[in-house]
């Protein structure tokens, strides 16, 4: 049976032409540590690096490669942008549909003296800004920082993130983006945007390895570091240096995934991340008229592709959406994600806690041929609705 991969929201399946080759190519042929000795390979590692870094500052607007820190992802990053920048006493202004690499840091930032407001999102799980912004003004104190994720990773919504962007700006309000779900898909310009803080995971649209990522920083803020080690410089000194990049990257780089996800990147170029979203907004336009057509599915997020990133979020009516993913999984060949896709607050908000949604997510190597293969399943199997008894194993593969 041919696999049909549409869960390119947890991670984007296959990788870009290249990306092995890249990834191999370090390892085999390079090998060294950056800023570590002053020998040929470190000295050719450390360009490689310094490459990397440019290409990736480039794509995302920023004018300075030195505010970009490479992290193993978008929860490190947005991990370090938590922790080395909220002091006890501070308000931070969020939404019910985050991820728990928000919700969970946030969470924990309580018991340090932090206080987190949870804005609620619409039905469809689109957030106001100007809820936010009454949040962040109001209250017995002004925010210090707004954390909002470009598009939730349960519906795809997207959501008002120039508009927020722009008042918190004039109100001197930090401003740290999740772009889990967007980066690679939406058009992110970090300096024309005005955002403060971007958190970026290297694995998903930007079709790269996993155990990449990277968190900008706007020029003016210094986070404290969230490992201390070794950096390669001021090695007598206790303390990690001043310096971005250095000050947040202890320890050695994961160079070989970062010459991967640069081949990502290279690629995403080469097709134009106009072309990219016209692709994934044909696919989504499909899946979305193909399910309205079919009786007994629910759609939960915006329901038009333009209000999607590239998620989207259904149940069959009167069906466990644990036991629609193994079918579709076993029957079909079809790799969906099922259960809370770790955001129960953001299932709360739609209305399907706590037995989640099934996620669908098209990337770029989808077709239109797996799409109708996803409808002619669904249509199928709401047909048939003998339910499969699912043993404890079998639930347990459904993502808690
Ligand atoms: N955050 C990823 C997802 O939504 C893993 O599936």
């Amino acid at each position: 049976m041919a696999i049909i991969y549409l869960d390119n929201a947890a991670t984007s399946v296959p990788k870009a032409p290249g990306v092995g080759h890249a990834v191999a190519e370090v390892i085999d042929q390079l090998g060294a540590s950056p800023g570590r000795g002053g020998h040929r390979l470190a000295l050719e590692a450390g360009r490689l690096l310094l490459e990397i870094r440019e290409s990736v500052a480039d794509f995302i607007g920023s004018g300075d490669a030195s505010r970009i820190v490479f992290t193993s992802g978008a929860t490190e990053a947005i991990n370090l942008a938590l922790f080395g920048l909220l002091q006890p006493g501070d308000r931070v202004i969020t939404s019910s549909m985050e991820h728990n690499a928000v919700l969970r840091p946030l969470h924990a930032l309580q018991q340090r003296g932090i206080e987190t407001v949870r804005v609620s999102a619409d039905a469809v799980g689109r957030v106001s800004a100007e809820k936010i912004r009454a949040a962040a003004i109001q209250g017995p104190r002004r925010a210090r920082m707004v954390v909002l994720t470009h598009a939730a990773n349960v519906t795809g919504t997207i959501q008002p993130v120039e508009e927020v962007a722009e008042w918190c700006r004039r109100e001197g309000i930090l401003l740290l983006v999740d772009a889990a779900q967007s980066a690679g898909l939406l058009p992110i310009n970090v300096e024309t945007m005005g955002i403060d803080l971007l958190a970026v995971p290297g694995h998903k649209s930007l079709l790269g390895p996993s155990g990449t990522g990277f968190l900008y920083i706007r020029p003016g803020l210094q986070p404290t570091p969230l490992n201390y080690g070794g950096t390669g410089s001021d090695s007598a000194s206790p303390l990690p240096p001043e310096e971005l990049p250095e000050r947040l990257e202890s320890g050695t780089i994961n160079l070989s995934g970062l010459a991967g996800l640069q081949a990502g990147l290279q690629y995403l170029q080469s097709r134009g991340l106009h072309e990219v979203r016209s692709h994934k907004t044909a696919l989504l336009e499909m899946l979305l008229n193909g399910l309205k057509s079919l009786g007994g599915v629910r759609i939960y997020g915006p329901g038009e592709a333009s209000g999607h990133a590239a998620a989207v979020s259904i149940n069959l009516t009167g069906r466990d959406p644990a036991e629609v993913g193994f079918r579709l999984d076993t029957d079909y060949g079809i790799c969906v994600r099922t259960g809370l896709h770790c955001a129960a607050e953001a299932h709360r908000t739609i209305g399907s806690f706590p037995d989640g949604t099934v996620r669908i997510s098209p990337g770029l190597f989808n077709t239109a041929e797996d799409i109708e293969n996803l409808l002619g399943a669904l249509s199928e199997m709401s047909k048939n609705r003998t339910q499969v008894h699912l043993n404890p194993s079998v639930n347990a593969w459904s993502s808690m």
